[in-house]
């Protein structure tokens, strides 16, 4: 696993701001696994990656559609694809809403519940764990980014510095 590290978030506006660091260096393939309880702040960071990545639409919660598309605001060929996995109990389901196609097609892939399809995702992904800070679990959330692969690795190593050095 690449050199993992955590950040604090001080606020949901904070969390956004973090994705959309992490949402401009993302590229297609890019498989990006967000776990986190009811309500740790998926969502947010979504919007902002969605947001740093070019999306010409914000971000809503997927709980009922499964999966929503983003166009990119310069060539709307290139797609990211938010997919809340909550829902989900078997792989026959994954496959029915076509996520194995997704996981291994030319896109960015955002999954919230990832857990849910442990068995589908590829070995090279990034991990982001979110967790409310015990200091003060209502607005605070210690945000903790792993990765598998070198691409991710790479990923992480400029994202660390980009969100350290403010
Ligand atoms: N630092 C923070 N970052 C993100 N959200 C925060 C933070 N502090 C408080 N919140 C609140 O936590 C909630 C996060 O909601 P969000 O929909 O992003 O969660 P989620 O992880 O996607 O949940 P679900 O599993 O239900 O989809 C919002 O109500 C938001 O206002
Ligand atoms: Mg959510």
């Amino acid at each position: 696993m690449s050199n993992p590290f955590s950040i604090v978030s001080e606020s949901p506006e904070h969390t956004r701001a973090i994705g959309v660091e992490l949402g401009r260096r993302l590229r297609g393939r890019d498989v990006i696994c967000l776990s986190g309880d009811l309500g740790a702040g998926k969502t947010w960071l979504t919007g902002g990656i969605a947001q740093g990545w070019g999306a010409q639409e914000a971000v809503h919660s997927p709980t009922f559609v499964f999966i929503h598309i983003h166009h990119h605001i310069n060539d709307p060929r290139k797609q990211l694809y938010h997919v809340d996995c909550y829902r989900l109990t078997s792989e026959a389901d994954a496959e029915s809403i076509g996520l194995v196609d997704l996981l291994n097609g030319d896109d960015v892939v955002i999954l919230e519940w990832p857990e849910r399809v442990m068995d589908l995702l590829p070995a090279d992904r990034l991990w982001i764990d979110l967790d409310p800070d015990d200091r003060d679990p209502d607005s605070r959330r210690v945000i903790s980014f792993s990765g598998m692969g070198k691409r991710y690795e790479t990923l992480l190593m400029e994202l660390r510095v980009a969100l350290t050095s403010r």
